[in-house]
């Protein structure tokens, strides 16, 4: 097999542990916190309708290139890159993708695990009951206070740095691939009991109506953008984890009792790790909804609807403190696997300079808790300091997100599908049916790199006319002026010195 000239040095054990790993990467705070607040910020069925088309016209097409060239290269994105663009007889200058998106992922990480971290108090908060029979009011305040001490939100930075840097230090089998053999399972299950108890919740028809009906009059430029975005932070692609992981992928497996070979197909791969991705944030959207719109809670509120409605929202409901903490944990499980992914291509590269991967994974955790710093204090200490508008944070997420994440996809893109030979291409791939093979090559060529364009032009447009990012900007406003009708009047104003609580209205413009 002339593939064989570039084997990867670790590879997955089976085809279903990298499933589970790029599941468990793309499966993220991005399904279960950001999807709803911005389904619900962007007009419900509307955004979910052009969010499905984006997934499918660039974002899968994308993801099969960056695994495609992860296995072929079988190294760190950076080396892959390089030792593909001198395969293809190019510049090796071509590395810089892969260096644009380790860098991307460093970003990602220093601010991923800041929110990692409130997780875990929100879980500690949920199983306590701390915030049973908790107002909005009372519940903002809660949030506020965590984001507002800038201990807590250091230590819970901390913690989860650790988490994630613990497991990618214990390598592919024992760290990766385990974890989300572990993790995985824990959350599939958790949603769907969640789903399960959804189901019975009088907002149930109301939030399937509000995801699923289609009102194309809804639908403006802004939320396309977003809903672009969104597909590319969802799937994790265009900073190089999936193509990491890619390169851990093996071409073929062996069944150990009959010893017969199966090839390891990327299409079929990659489309059933998109289907899983997908189907959990409908999923999520429908577990979140109905208790939103059971309470009388504004869907639009914005990234407070997983840590204000929510526990409001369950905090006077039959076993609501269960509930809650189970719905965290599973958040945790999701943010977790995914925060692991974005640190292996940096943890890959330096492990390829000789250093140990114990030692690689300090390295990076130690930079990324350093710059994180910056993240921790933009909610507290650091919130008026602001550059376009933008705290720290909100900068460092518009500037990974919605700029350094499209440019590195529309590069994997233009490199896949125009400079890597296409005979590579082709064989990799290995596509049983030709036309699927050619839909997928034109789509690398020229559609998904168009609609990246737009993207990107879109976003610095708005950023420098001092617009917000994407669609309609999320509040918490509406949530408050709209008490649960169990809520006892007078209690829904907040009261005027809750800073933290206006910043977490901003906290994530949907910056995708
Ligand atoms: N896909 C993750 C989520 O939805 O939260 C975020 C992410 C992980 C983005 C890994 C990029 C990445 F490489």
């Amino acid at each position: 097999m002339a593939d064989s000239k570039a084997p990867a040095r670790v590879a997955w054990t089976t085809r279903s542990a990298f499933i589970l790993a790029a599941t468990g990467s793309a499966v993220g705070l991005g399904n279960i916190w950001k999807f709803p607040y911005m389904a619900g910020a962007n007009g419900g069925g509307a955004f979910v309708a052009v969010y499905l088309l984006c997934i499918i016209m660039v974002g899968l097409p994308i993801m099969t290139a960056e695994v495609m060239l992860g296995r072929r290269g079988g190294m760190s994105p950076i080396s892959s890159m390089r030792k593909l663009a001198r395969d293809s007889g190019v510049s090796s200058r071509w590395a810089w993708v892969g260096g644009l998106g380790a860098l991307s992922g460093f970003l990602l990480l220093t601010f991923y695990t800041v929110i990692g971290g409130w997780v875990l108090f929100y879980i500690a908060k949920m199983a306590s009951g701390s915030l049973q029979g908790a107002t909005t009011v009372e519940a903002q305040q809660a949030l506020s206070d965590l984001l507002g001490n800038p201990w807590m939100v250091l230590a819970g930075h901390t913690l989860f740095m650790v988490m994630t840097l613990w497991v990618v230090g214990r390598g592919i089998h024992k760290g990766i691939e385990r974890s989300a053999r572990v993790l995985m399972p824990i959350l599939f299950v958790l949603l769907i009991v969640l789903f399960g108890y959804a189901m019975t919740s009088p907002g149930f028809g109301e939030a399937v109506r509000f995801l699923f009906s289609f009102d194309f009059s809804k639908i403006s430029g802004s939320s396309v953008i977003a809903a672009v975005g969104h597909s590319f932070f969802t799937l994790s692609i265009g900073l190089g984890a999936i193509m990491a992981y890619g390169a851990y992928m093996p071409r073929e497996t062996i069944n150990p009792r009959t010893g017969k070979r199966t090839p390891v197909s990327i299409g079929s791969t990659v489309l059933l790790v998109g289907v899983l991705d997908t189907v959990v944030a409908l999923v999520a959207g429908l577990v979140i909804f109905p208790v939103v719109f059971a309470h009388g809670l504004a869907p639009g509120e914005g990234p407070g609807l997983l840590f204000v409605t929510l526990p409001v929202a369950l905090s006077d409901v039959l076993g609501g403190m269960w509930v809650g903490t189970a719905f965290f944990v599973l958040v945790l499980c999701a943010a977790w696997t995914s925060s692991i992914s974005i640190a292996e291509p940096p943890v890959a590269w330096l492990t390829e300079k000789g250093i140990s991967r114990p030692k690689a994974s300090l390295m990076v955790g130690a930079a990324a808790w350093v710059v994180g710093l910056g993240t921790v204090f933009s909610f507290n200490l650091g919130s008026g300091y602001t550059l376009f508008g933008m705290n720290f944070f909100e900068l460092l997420d518009f500037v990974s997100v919605n700029i350094m994440l499209p440019l590195g996809g529309f590069l994997i893109a233009i490199f896949a599908g125009w400079v890597l030979k296409e005979t590579h291409a082709r064989k990799e791939l290995n596509m049983k049916s030709f036309g699927i093979y050619m839909v997928w090559r034109a789509m690398v060529r020229i559609f998904s790199p168009l609609a990246l364009v737009l993207l990107v032009v879109f976003s610095l447009w708005k950023a420098l006319a001092g617009e917000p990012v994407a669609a309609p900007e999320p509040e918490l406003a509406p949530a408050i002026e709209q008490p649960a009708l169990e809520q006892p009047e007078g209690e829904e104003l907040p009261p005027p010195d809750v800073p933290a609580v206006d910043s977490v209205g901003e906290l994530l413009p949907e910056s995708e």
